[in-house]
């Protein structure tokens, strides 16, 4: 479904991503690992033409979106639910409201509708009391649970894409929002989680890549990352050992 087509991409002159080709099927589930900066974000960024690349070709579906015009984007994104790496709400809008956007600006919807349809997102995802809290109001758990929320608002997503779904929360809630994005991904949906937090990878991906000077150095399943015996592979699971002593 994405397809990668030797991907060079930078932001100005260094170049983040080279020459990377990559194929995920509609139905994997593939985590994205790699330290700060190495470019993860950037990948889902170019899957989603938020970014074009300087070389090389981008395909969704079969379809070449490289030059694809915003309007036409549109369609393609809309086989997505992202939740962004940062702060992915409003702050100045309710729980109701930063649930409600996406509706009232993709959908058709009445308001009764789109009130029956907030509370539902937030059942699903544990937080219907919060419905009139505002974002600085959530804990960091919460905070998360509702952007996914959010991000299930309008769509009936192909895939999932998650950037640091877990980073920044306790060892408890961390696993919790891992089990929650096991339970919204029924079968045949796929999805990305791009992180740094191995442990978190291991509980909902199949698929790990691992990105290293603009590389896609790796590219196998749990036991070949964990038998891997690539330096940069084998420091950035240490930290993963250590979680688990
Ligand atoms: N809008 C931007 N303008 C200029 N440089 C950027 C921009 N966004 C990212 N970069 C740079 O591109 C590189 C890759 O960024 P990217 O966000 O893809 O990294 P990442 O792997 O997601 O890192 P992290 O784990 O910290 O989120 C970094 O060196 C970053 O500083
Ligand atoms: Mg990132």
């Amino acid at each position: 479904m994405i397809f990668l087509d030797d991907v060079t991409f930078g932001y100005g002159k260094r170049p983040v991503l080279q020459n990377a080709t990559l194929k995920i099927a509609a139905d994997e589930r593939v985590a994205i690992l790699g330290g700060s900066g190495e470019g993860k974000t950037t990948i889902l960024k170019l899957v989603l033409r938020l970014i074009r690349p300087d070389s090389g070709r981008v395909s969704i579906d079969g379809t070449d979106i490289t030059e694809m015009a915003e309007e036409e984007l549109r369609e393609i994104r809309r086989k997505f639910s992202i939740v962004f790496q940062e702060g992915a709400l409003f702050d100045s809008l309710s729980v109701k409201e930063n649930v409600a956007f996406c509706l009232r600006e993709f959908s058709k919807m009445t308001e009764e509708q789109i009130d029956a349809k907030v509370r539902e997102l937030l059942r699903v995802v544990g937080v219907e009391a919060a419905i009139n809290l505002m974002p600085d109001e959530l804990s960091g758990g919460m905070h998360r649970r509702v952007a996914i929320a959010r991000s299930l608002a309008a769509f009936e997503p192909k895939m999932f894409l998650y950037d640091e779904a877990t980073t920044g929360l306790d060892p408890v809630n961390a696993e919790r929002i891992c089990h929650l994005i096991n339970e919204l991904c029924k079968e045949g949906t796929g999805l990305i989680i791009v992180t740094h937090k191995v442990i978190d990878a291991l509980r909902v991906a199949g698929r790990f890549l691992f990105l290293l000077n603009g590389r896609i150095v790796f590219d196998g399943n749990k036991d070949a990352l964990l038998g891997s015996d690539n330096p940069a592979i084998v420091e950035f699971l240490n930290e993963f050992r250590y979680e688990v002593k």
